[in-house]
């Protein structure tokens, strides 16, 4: 029978006792971690969030009611135990930060019994994640996961100590309200008083926040909800959190000003490492030059190489082909590589593949100077010794080439380089490197719509120098907008905002959003600017992504309490689910499923 607190407090969690505190009787509370029965004396290992404890349980101290008790301690059982602090009779385990006491139980309480667990509460536990997921309760018992959500915890206060601080208003949004500029598919929520209309998710605050701006209060802060309905991956989850700002009458450098004392702040309380100010920056066009990404990890090298001008004339018709179709060749150099087996040459081949290349052509250097390569039949000696050359190429090294349009390039090599990092050991896991990529493109011309889509979102303010060219050459037009990189994974963005109607009005015009659209998209933020809107500019960070990064997690769900999983669903509360008829019908739904 499971006992009651009554009459009984507690006095420390479990890490909180020293060896300061021998010789005090205290009382501790927690889930048992193993129970070990050596006959007339039993270790029990006592956790709480804060770690690990001893108890040691002897009939002289308990009674027989106690040592009946606690012979029948299993795992995760919770108990109560009063006892006296000792200096450990038996070993020291530095391991543990009680390791040098112990606490003789004089009582003992049971007051939960448990069954056995699906799985063992244990750090680093090799259970897989479904089950994990499913017993998340269970999970989050575990060692590493409380000491994540506390860590996210503390980065949360530490941000907003910082921006309070620097007089920042902390001011929530709606939940339920209109759909938001940000590009993703929305989650929707039908209005049972308004039969037929719904409520959006919010994918970000960015619409209340620019009318917080319109409304005075100068800077903002919040701590946001987001909902985006995308395809998840280890770095995004549907519901997600966002530290989000706006500030008014700033520019790009303010923003950055800021968000570097803030970073700098956060990374110091919470972490204890030291970045050193200012951050680096790179523009977008570089960014991808150089690493094939807009979000570089600069951790290592290995940077692209443009062969463009060098296989201008060359006999590979694959070369030839990408640069008369506006396109670029362009080379990877993956040092000491060229002897790596054919096998894993073809799967980066099928890698490039996946990400949309039609090939990848390969050269190596080997050992003896001479070449093994898809390509070198196609090739005079000279040409592919100045291409060696061109690549730096020198014997042991393995290159790789992409020709195609520089869209396809870049994304082939930038998978390509992160996915040689890893595999030839050149990043080195103990560095932060933060980066700002500035200066992004306004637009990007979308395939698949035919058009131009805003590749920040449709508020972002253009470069003044780039104005002039929105009719004639509107790709070339760069964007005051900015994201924050942490080693390669993007960490927020954000933008200075367009405050000028007539800007506006273009911007909508180019992206094909007709007047009507646009006012009843965005009519609310349209019409406050008619009476007074100051110049502002704003970033968010996706918190989920800064704690994972922080902490080095391989997943933002090892630092979410309860995660979903790639189909969206969440595997604990089964979620989503359906709904009474009942319910249907006064919100007027029918479902139709889709055919199969
Ligand atoms: P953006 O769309 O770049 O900008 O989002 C900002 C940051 O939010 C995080 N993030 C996510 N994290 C987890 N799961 C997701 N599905 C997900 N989607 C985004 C990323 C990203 O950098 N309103 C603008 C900001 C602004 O302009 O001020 C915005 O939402 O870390
Ligand atoms: P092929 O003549 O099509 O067999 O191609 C010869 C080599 O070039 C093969 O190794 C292909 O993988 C490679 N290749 C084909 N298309 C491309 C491309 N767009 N970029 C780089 N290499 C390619």
């Amino acid at each position: 029978m499971a006992e009651s607190m009554q009459g009984l407090k507690r006095s420390h969690r479990c890490t909180e006792l020293s060896e300061a505190n021998i010789g005090q009787t205290v009382t501790v509370m927690g889930w048992v971690q193993k129970q070990r029965n050596k006959g007339g004396i039993i270790f029990v290992d006592l956790r709480d969030r804060s770690g690990i404890l001893q108890i040691i349980f002897e009939e002289d101290d308990v009674k027989s009611e106690g040592f009946e008790k606690a012979s029948r301690l299993r795992s995760e059982f919770v108990i109560a135990v009063t006892g006296k602090v000792e200096a450990r009779s038996g070993a020291v385990n530095e391991n543990l930060a009680t390791g040098k006491i112990e606490v003789r139980a004089n009582a003992i309480r049971i007051l939960s019994e448990a069954e056995t667990p699906p799985f063992p509460v244990e750090e680093n536990s090799k259970t897989k994640e479904e089950l994990r997921l499913k017993y998340r309760y269970l999970d989050l018992r575990r060692p590493d996961i409380q000491r994540n959500l506390m860590m996210r915890s503390k980065i949360a206060n530490e941000i907003r100590r910082f921006m309070i601080g620097e007089g920042f208003i902390e001011i929530e949004t709606p939940m339920l309200g209109k759909a938001t500029p940000e590009g993703a598919r929305e989650y929707v929520v039908p209005s049972r008083v308004h039969p037929g209309n719904f409520y959006t998710l919010p994918q970000s605050p960015q619409l209340y926040k620019q009318l917080l701006m319109c409304s005075g209060y100068d800077r903002y802060i919040q701590i946001a909800k987001c909902f985006r309905d995308e395809d998840l991956r280890a770095d995004r989850q549907p519901e997600f959190t966002q530290v989000d700002m706006e500030l008014s009458f700033v520019d790009v450098d303010d923003v950055i000003e800021i968000n570097e004392r803030l970073l700098k702040h956060v990374c110091k309380e919470a972490i204890g490492i030291d970045v050193e100010l200012p951050i680096k920056r790179m523009t977008w066009h570089e960014a991808m030059n150089r690493f094939g990404s807009d979000k570089p990890d600069t951790r290592f090298g290995m940077e692209l190489v443009d062969v463009s001008e060098v296989v201008k004339g060359c006999g590979f018709g694959v070369f030839t082909g990408a640069l008369e179709n506006g396109g670029s060749v362009r080379g990877i150099n993956a040092k000491g590589q060229a002897e790596m087996p054919r096998k894993k040459i073809d799967a980066l081949v099928d890698m490039a593949k996946g990400n949309g290349a039609k090939g990848l052509a390969y050269l190596c250097v080997m050992p003896d100077g001479t070449y093994k390569s898809s390509f070198a039949k196609f090739m005079t000696e000279d040409e592919l010794q100045s291409l060696v050359s061109a690549m730096s190429g020198e014997p042991g090294d393995l290159l790789l080439f992409a020709a195609d349009k520089n869209k396809i390039v870049f994304s082939v090599l930038g998978a390509l380089r992160l996915e040689l990092g890893k595999q030839m050991g050149l990043i080195d896991e103990n560095q932060f490197n933060f980066l700002w990529v500035t200066e992004f493109p306004l637009l990007e011309w979308s395939d698949e719509e035919e058009r131009f889509v805003a590749m920040h979102h449709p508020f972002t303010m253009p470069m003044e120098e780039d104005w002039q060219y929105i009719d004639s050459d509107p790709g070339r037009v760069r964007a005051k907008a900015y994201d924050i990189v942490l080693n390669g994974v993007e960490l927020g963005g954000g933008s200075v905002r367009i405050h000028q109607a007539d800007i506006q009005e273009k911007m909508f015009e180019v992206l094909g959003l007709s007047k009507e659209t646009a006012q009843e998209r965005f009519g609310f933020l349209l019409d406050a600017f008619k009476y007074g809107v100051p110049p502002h500019a704003g970033l968010a960070y996706g918190l989920d992504r800064l704690v994972m990064l922080l902490l080095k997690a391989d997943s933002i769900r090892e630092v979410i309490a309860f995660p979903k999983v790639k189909d969206a669903s969440c595997l604990l509360t089964e979620a989503p689910n359906t709904i009474p008829e009942k319910q249907l019908e006064e919100l007027g739904i029918k479902i139709v499923l889709p055919q199969e």
